[in-house]
């Protein structure tokens, strides 16, 4: 069977695909410098898979430290999670986001193309659509105008993933765009587990629940929106997970470029989110209204049709299984991995 290199393969998202990979019969590798993530997410998945994962503690920017395990591992295919995330961080700390972000990939093709491995799979964002485009978004539209550095590392890097597929026609390169992954694995045992206060909202409503932050602030509510608060396209994190399993034989069996979004499209509010999370676990959040936050849209959407053409991907989660299963890792690890 092939082995795929997960390189961020300890966060939210590489710990999901890594069970998803795992169980449809892959063996993976994980490279990773936990600067958010810790071992404890790759023992549960072995836990949770009761299979075994090869993982490096490395700095991915570091070439000459990443050649070990690609010198070590016959790598058939790399899913590139590895890069820092806050938006509002990449606002105050700009170089070390593209220090981070833009040298990580940089290190794997540089590796990749030493050892000849021609297969890509990149973690990118809706973000890249940028202010400029319509939803629901589609992959052929122009990529746009983003509000902070973190977009533009997202911008930066797939464009040096197509240029470099363009250089090197035996290259398969799929950039998947996330929408909005939220919720957990059904077992409880792996989820997401931010440092410090979350930036993002459902991370948030789940420490409100469990007693760790007093109240949700909903950031604006007089968007041109029906109930006047954002809305975003949330996808269960097991389902994109799944996307990857999909990529992943799309990448081996192709050459060129691909992008596929991966979103439900069907978006939801911020009050109808925070409302299916209390129906869902029977719990009351407590919440207000606050000023909006800077570079928020008010609508992203995917149009998710290409995946499920190309692909034959669809999310199969609702927001109710979301939301449950957000509460259960939560519920069970009220400090995260920490316990
Ligand atoms: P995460 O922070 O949980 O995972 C990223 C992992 O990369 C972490 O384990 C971190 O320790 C590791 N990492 C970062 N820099 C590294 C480096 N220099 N060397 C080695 N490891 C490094 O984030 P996630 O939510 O799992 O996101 C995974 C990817 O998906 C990221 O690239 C993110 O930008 C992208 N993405 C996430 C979302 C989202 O809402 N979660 C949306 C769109 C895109
Ligand atoms: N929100 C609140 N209160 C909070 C946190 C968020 O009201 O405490 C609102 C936001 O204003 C937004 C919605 O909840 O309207 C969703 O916010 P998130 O921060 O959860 O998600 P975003 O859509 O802003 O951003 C996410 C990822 C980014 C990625 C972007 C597009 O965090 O990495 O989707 O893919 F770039």
């Amino acid at each position: 069977m092939s082995t795929i290199l997960l390189a961020g393969g300890a966060g939210y998202i590489g710990s999901h695909t890594a069970v998803e990979l795992l169980e449809s019969g892959y063996d993976v590798v994980i490279a990773d410098n936990f600067s958010n993530s810790c071992p404890e997410s790759v023992k549960r998945v072995e836990q949770i898979t009761g299979k075994s994962v090869k993982l490096y503690e490395v700095d991915i920017k570091d070439a000459a430290k990443l050649e070990n395990v690609f010198s070590e591992n016959s790598i058939d295919a790399v899913i590139h999670f590895a890069g820092l995330k806050a938006v509002g961080e990449s606002v105050e700390k700009p170089v070390l986001y593209y220090r981070n972000n833009i040298d990580t990939t940089l290190s794997l093709l540089e590796c990749m193309n030493k050892y000849g491995v021609k297969n890509i799979i990149f973690s990118s964002s809706a973000t890249v659509y940028g202010e400029e485009n319509p939803v629901p978004y589609t992959e052929e539209m122009k990529r746009g105008t983003c509000t902070n550095p973190y977009g533009w590392t997202k911008v930066m890097m797939e464009q040096i993933l197509e240029d470099t597929a363009k250089a090197d026609s035996s290259m398969s390169v799929v950039l998947l765009r996330y929408f909005n992954p939220i919720g957990a694995h059904e077992s409880g045992m792996i989820g997401e587990d931010p440092q410090g206060i979350p930036n993002n909202l459902m991370p948030y409503v789940a420490q409100v629940a469990v007693g760790r932050r007093d109240h949700l602030t909903i950031f604006g509510n007089d968007y041109p929106t029906p109930d006047g608060t954002c809305r975003r396209d949330y996808i269960h994190v097991v389902d994109l997970a799944k996307g990857h399993v999909k990529a992943v034989e799309y990448v081996m069996k192709n050459k060129g470029v691909e992008v596929f979004n991966l979103g439900t499209g069907t978006p939801y509010s911020v009050t109808e989110i925070v409302t299916a999370f209390e129906k869902a676990n029977d719990i009351k959040i407590k919440y207000e209204y606050g000023q909006r936050r800077a570079g928020d849209l008010p609508e992203s959407y995917a149009n998710a049709d290409k995946a499920l053409k190309v692909l034959g991907w669809k999310t199969e989660k609702n927001l109710e299984d979301m939301c449950r299963d957000l509460w259960n890792w939560q519920r069970n690890n009220p400090q995260g991995y920490n316990k």
